[in-house]
């Protein structure tokens, strides 16, 4: 990328470094989301952690990393199980957003699943988030359906 802005890319043993991050994109859902704020706001590294551990034993896994410098600046995990491809997370400091950087981690996600053989590509994203869906519908993804979820 230009701007002295890196990607570099990894499987599992990049997970650790996206924690902080990924705990960012948690609150960032929790504020977004319409009806499941404390779902989101709930959510445990762990236990994530050990789903994309079980994600990445069933097939292609792969995380990739933004960094300017030693700043880490956002990240992308993709998976692809049974030909079924997904990005797990995608997520950009809020300070290094509105540079591409999304962008870029996004089409290293499509090339990767493009080489991997995905025959499909999806992804989550909270309810109550529609800005989100224009940056998606940039590069191609449109929404399918909509996953409703009881309390218990
Ligand atoms: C969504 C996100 C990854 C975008 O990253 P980014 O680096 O800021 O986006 P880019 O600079 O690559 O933007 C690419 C294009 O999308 C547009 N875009 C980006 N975010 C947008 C938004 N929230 N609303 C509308 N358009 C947006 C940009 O304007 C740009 O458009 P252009 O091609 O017409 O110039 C980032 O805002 C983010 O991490 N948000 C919080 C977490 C999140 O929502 N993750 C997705 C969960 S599924």
């Amino acid at each position: 990328m230009s701007d002295g802005i890196a990607l570099t890319s990894g499987g599992i043993e990049m997970l650790d470094s996206i924690k902080d991050m990924w705990s960012k994109l948690t609150m960032d859902a929790s504020k977004h989301s319409t009806h499941f704020s404390s779902y989101f706001h709930n959510k445990r590294w762990d236990e994530r952690k050990s789903e994309l551990l079980r994600k990445a034993s069933r097939g292609p896994f792969r995380v990739d990393l933004a960094t300017f410098g030693k700043n880490k600046m956002g990240f992308c995990i993709s998976s692809i199980i049974d030909g079924a491809g997904e990005v797990e997370s995608l997520f950009v400091e809020e300070c290094s957003r509105g540079r591409r950087v999304g962008e870029a981690l996004l089409n290293q996600s499509i090339d990767w699943m493009r080489e991997n053989n995905a025959r499909t590509m999806a992804l989550f994203t909270v309810y109550g988030n529609d800005d989100v869906l224009k940056f998606y519908a940039k590069q191609d993804f449109r929404p399918i359906s909509i996953m409703l979820m009881h309390d218990l």
